[in-house]
């Protein structure tokens, strides 16, 4: 079991397994859960893929439909959660982000990366979460006007690590990641 004396190199542990939520597609970083506010007080959470991260500017990117009910959610709140359990490791990576959201013209670079089998999630008629006659009475209509970019800027990342003696730990943007340890 790893056991960390030293809050950066917990935080630095951390952001090496986030990154490889991008470059390793078999790890659970991949596939962050992404936690919005719904005005009926009910929060939503959801699997995304995560796009890019970023330590050196504090961010972490996901891509979703212009439609979907997030993008509602995070016009009237844009204060996200992010959520990651690492089970190989034991560690859980909790986020409080706020979101920034790009639409528009300025994805089309980005639209450009997009393969275009993966380009059918930005588009779907009807919206998604529309009530269908049926499971598949819904078409694909890839569409860049339909893309939209979660441009997520981190606020505080929380960890847990599981072990004969657990370890927690609070990092917050505004003291600089300096970190305290918190009781499990
Ligand atoms: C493994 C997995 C990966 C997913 N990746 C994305 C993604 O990158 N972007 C996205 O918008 N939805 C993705 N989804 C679908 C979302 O979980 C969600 O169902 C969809 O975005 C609609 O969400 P909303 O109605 O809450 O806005 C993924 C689902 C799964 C199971």
């Amino acid at each position: 079991m790893k056991v960390f004396q030293k809050l950066d190199n917990f935080l630095d542990y951390a952001w090496a397994q986030i990154s490889r939520g991008k470059v390793d597609k078999k790890s659970p970083a991949r596939h962050p859960t992404f936690v919005t506010s719904s005005a009926d007080g009910f929060p939503n959470a959801r699997t995304l893929v995560m796009r890019r991260s970023d330590r050196e500017n504090n961010e972490i990117e996901f891509h979703t439909d212009t439609a979907s009910s997030k993008m509602l959610a995070l016009s009237q709140n844009p204060r996200a959660g992010i959520h990651i359990w690492l089970p190989k490791v034991q560690l859980q990576i909790q986020m409080d982000v706020v979101v920034e959201i790009k639409v528009g013209d300025i994805t089309i670079p980005y639209w450009r990366d997009v393969p275009t089998n993966s380009r059918t999630a930005y588009g779907t008629i009807p919206s998604p979460g529309k009530v269908l006659e049926s499971p598949l009475a819904y078409e694909h209509d890839p569409n860049q006007k339909r893309f939209a970019i979660l441009v997520c800027d981190i606020q505080s990342i929380q960890l847990l690590l599981l072990g004969v003696k657990h370890i927690r730990a609070y990092y917050k943007k505004t003291t600089n990641w300096r970190g305290e340890w918190l009781s499990p």
